[in-house]
C-alpha cells in the first residue's frame, strides 16, 4: 500500500525521538547473540556464532546519528557491535559540530584514550578530590587519557567540525551524564549541596541538554566567534 519511501517518511518521527533520548547509551542488538558469546566454551565455539564476514566489522558512518548537525559519540561496543563480547574494549568515534561539546561525564567501567585526528578540542579532565584539573589542547595527532571515572569535558574551539577517536578498556564502558543526573536529585538536596537554599536550582536546570547524540552546542563566546546558530536562540 505505502512505497518504501512514503513508509520511511512515516517512521521517521519515532525514530528520531528514539535517537534523541537514547541514542548516547549503545543499543543492544541481539541479545542473545551476547549471551551465547559469554557462553562459548572456546575460541573456536565463538568462530562458530560469529560465522558471516559481516560479523567482523562495523560501519560508524551508518549510524543514523552520524550526519547529525550537533555532532555525535558513535560507540563500537559489545551491544552494538557483538564480536567485542569480552573483548575487553570498545572504540567510539566524536563528531564534534563547530564549536560543538561533549558535556561533562564520565566513564564508570572504563579508562578512555582520546586522540584528535581534526580539529583543536579542548579537554579538562579532574581525577578526583584534591588533584588538578588536566587542561589538554586535543589538536590532530595528539592523545590524552581520562582514567576510569574521571570527570571530563571538550569542547571544539573550531568554526569546523572535529573528528576524534575515543578507545575504552571495557566492551560496556558505559556513561554518565554528570548535569542530567544532579538535576535528577530533589532541589532542596542540590541547594543544600550549593550551600544556599535561595538558589534557584529548578530554573537553573532547566534548560540542560538530553543525552540525544551524546554531543551538543558548545560555549557562547564560540558560538559568536565562528557565527554558530542554534534554535535556542
Ligand atoms: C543474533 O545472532 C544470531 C547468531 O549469529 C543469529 O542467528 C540471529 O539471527 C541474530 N538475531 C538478530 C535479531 O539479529
Ligand atoms: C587550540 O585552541 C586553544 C584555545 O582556543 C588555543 O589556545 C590554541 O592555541 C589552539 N592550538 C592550535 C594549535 O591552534
Amino acid at each position: 500500500m505505502f512505497s518504501q519511501k512514503t513508509l520511511f517518511l512515516l517512521t521517521l518521527p519515532s525514530l528520531l525521538s528514539a535517537t534523541d533520548t537514547t541514542a548516547s547509551k549503545s543499543r543492544t542488538v541481539n541479545a542473545s547473540l551476547n549471551a551465547a558469546l559469554k557462553a562459548a566454551a572456546t575460541n573456536f565455539d565463538r568462530n562458530a556464532l560469529l560465522s558471516q564476514d559481516t560479523d567482523w566489522y562495523y560501519d560508524f558512518d551508518l549510524h543514523p546519528n552520524f550526519p547529525s548537525t550537533t555532532g555525535a559519540v558513535i560507540t563500537a561496543d559489545a551491544a552494538t557491535f557483538p564480536v567485542l563480547t569480552g573483548a575487553g574494549i570498545s572504540i567510539a568515534l566524536l563528531k564534534l559540530a563547530p564549536c560543538g561539546m561533549l558535556p561533562p561525564h564520565l566513564h564508570p567501567r572504563a579508562t578512555n584514550l582520546v586522540t584528535a585526528i581534526t580539529g583543536n578540542t579542548t579537554s579538562w579532565m579532574i581525577g578526583e578530590n584534591g588533584v588538578r584539573t588536566r587542561k589538554v589542547d586535543l589538536v590532530p595527532y595528539r592523545l590524552t587519557v581520562f582514567p576510569q571515572g574521571s570527570l571530563h569535558v571538550m569542547q571544539n574551539n573550531d568554526c569546523e567540525p572535529a573528528l576524534l577517536i575515543s578507545a575504552l578498556n571495557s566492551d560496556d564502558s558505559g556513561t554518565l551524564n554528570i548535569l542530567p543526573s544532579l538535576w535528577s536529585i530533589p532541589q532542596d538536596i542540590i541547594q543544600a549541596g550549593f550551600g544556599d537554599d535561595s538558589i534557584d536550582t529548578a530554573g537553573l536546570g532547566k534548560d540542560i541538554p538530553q543525552v540525544g547524540t551524546g554531543a551538543i552546542i558548545g560555549s557562547d563566546e564560540c558560538m559568536k566567534r565562528c557565527a554558530v546558530h542554534t534554535n535556542k536562540e
